[in-house]
């Protein structure tokens, strides 16, 4: 069990605390009041779940014949349908899936982490840094267009910033006011931080690799040459697109988790609490704020039909709500259509057989590169099994939207050909791909919100407040954008305040832990 290393198990022999959350025990019934819930992503989930529990009649309205949202992960028989494409099928070994959406929980989201707990949903380490996997820089440079492990980059890098650093303090040219023995103190954690030597050089240290591995008898191994600084300059491996972020950003710091057998186990576990309450297949077309409730018109495959509720809660992206009919204010239409969205696509990409475990030593973890497939994510699941599926890109922006416009053949072909580069095992191993592009994808129409200083001061306000008894939730009104953490507090937060009008109680989320 603890192999396996499931949070349930560890839970179980008392090795973790119980997830803490800020705590949510809202008191009062909702009495039967009809709530109008618009999207059965994780967000309208939550909200029909609580609000079930607190009393209140819920329906959930969802276009697709899936609930989840963007919380959804790629099976055999998976379909996505794309704006400007034929509704495609992924074709997949049964057992194996990768997460088009999101695809790792950090350690502090809490409340992902609570309703994993108490919803049952196993979850497991997902491994988010790996120094074994590689950097791919093209271009001109010495080390352009061949693999380089992430391991030598950072630590040949971090060895000649801590030498320069290191060697400027000897010669006084810092600025920093410090006592003789402060600066010793710098020096000497410099020379432990970038792995010098006596005198204070880099020279490559075990912590880049080895030419050849340590082993048995004779065999002591040879630590591998440090890179020139100027080489990886040239070859652009100090660029932007390999800053070494993911130990840094907060939310990409490991620990962190996925569900086991698919993130999307979560919208799952949630969909069996509310699924009476919820009509799939159901897209909304109108909403219209009435002087007493809301009244909401949907299409299915039967025709077209009218719902009358209480009061509102919409989780439609913003993207997907501007294009319903509705009366708004002028101020909440106006910050549904000026809140941009992420444009980002992932292609799953089956193999025969797991070679960047087998002939690379990659298990989890990230390759980066600087062309149009910007990452490839390895499976943070079933290592050492026979096939694989790894993310063949996960990008963003124009790179998202160049290959969000090919057509899903020329997708797999793009990252087929650009993947070889770097595994040239593509070529015997490959199977078949499965692409999203979000910003495309029907119902969704984007990855998630994306604030300005500009649009966070001046439209995000506004939707955070209710238009009469429409409200809105959604990673979408949070500082958690793009986190599923963010539809859960999201939902939690307008719960409260939903609550607080019908039973006319002060209450505010989040309250005190
Ligand atoms: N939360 C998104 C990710 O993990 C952005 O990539």
């Amino acid at each position: 069990m603890l192999a396996g290393g499931t949070y349930p198990a560890m839970m179980a022999l008392g090795m973790l605390r119980p997830a803490p959350t800020y705590s949510f025990n809202l008191t009062g019934s909702g009495d039967g009041k009809h709530i109008i819930i618009l999207g059965g992503g994780l967000a309208g989930m939550t909200c029909a779940y609580e609000l079930s529990k607190l009393g209140y009649k819920c329906t959930i309205l969802e276009a697709r014949e899936r609930a989840g949202g963007r919380c959804w992960s790629i099976r055999n028989g998976s379909i996505n349908t794309e704006t400007d494409k034929p509704t495609t099928t992924a074709k997949f070994d049964d057992g194996l899936y990768f997460n088009a959406g999101p695809s790792r929980i950090p350690h502090h989201h809490e409340l992902t982490m609570h309703y994993c707990k108490e919803l049952g949903v196993p979850i497991q380490v997902y491994n988010n840094v790996n120094e074994g996997a590689y950097y791919f820089a093209e271009g001109k440079g010495p080390l352009s267009n061949k693999k380089v492990r992430a391991r030598e980059v950072h630590n040949d890098t971090r060895g000649y910033m801590a030498e320069m650093l290191a060697k400027s303090m000897d010669h006084g040219n810092l600025d920093a006011a410090l006592t003789k023995e402060d600066a010793q103190k710098v020096i000497e954690y410099l020379m432990a931080e970038g792995g010098l030597d006596p005198d204070k050089l880099y020279k490559a240290s075990a912590r880049r690799g080895y030419a050849e591995s340590p082993g048995a008898g004779d065999k002591p191994g040879k630590v591998s040459e440090a890179h020139k600084l100027a080489d990886m300059i040239h070859s652009g491996l100090l660029d932007p697109d390999f800053y070494n972020v993911a130990e840094y950003t907060y939310e990409l710091q490991m620990t962190m988790f996925q569900a086991v057998g698919g993130m999307d186990m979560i919208a799952k576990a949630l969909q069996s609490k509310v699924a009476t309450m919820m009509k799939l297949g159901a897209e909304v077309t109108n909403i219209t704020n009435l002087p007493e409730g809301v009244r909401v018109i949907y299409k299915d495959a039967l025709g077209e039909h009218a719902l009358q509720g209480d009061l509102c809660i919409c989780t439609l992206p913003l993207p997907v709500l501007s294009n319903v009919n509705n009366n708004f204010s002028g101020d909440v239409s106006r910050a549904i259509d000026y809140i941009s969205y992420m444009q980002t696509g992932k292609i799953g990409m089956q193999f025969k057989r797991r070679f960047w475990e087998e002939d690379d030593h990659i298990y989890g973890g990230i390759t980066h590169t600087n062309n149009d497939l910007t990452q490839i994510f390895y499976p943070s699941y079933d290592y050492l099994s026979k096939k694989g599926i790894l993310i063949g890109y996960y990008n963003f922006n124009e790179k998202a939207v160049r290959t969000g416009d090919l057509s899903y053949a020329d997708r797999e072909k793009l990252a087929l050909q650009k993947g070889r580069l770097i595994h040239p095992q593509y070529d015997a191993e490959f199977e078949n791909s499965f692409s999203v592009s979000w910003h495309k994808t029907k119902h969704s129409l984007g990855g998630w919100a994306v604030y300005s200083s500009e649009t966070r001061k001046n439209q995000y306000p506004v939707l955070l407040k209710p238009d009469k008894n429409v409200y809105f939730a959604g990673e979408h009104l949070t500082y958690l954008n793009a986190w599923m953490a963010g539809a859960f507090e999201s939902a939690r937060s307008v719960i409260t305040a939903v609550h607080g009008r019908i039973t006319e109680q002060r209450v505010s989320y989040p309250v005190n832990k």
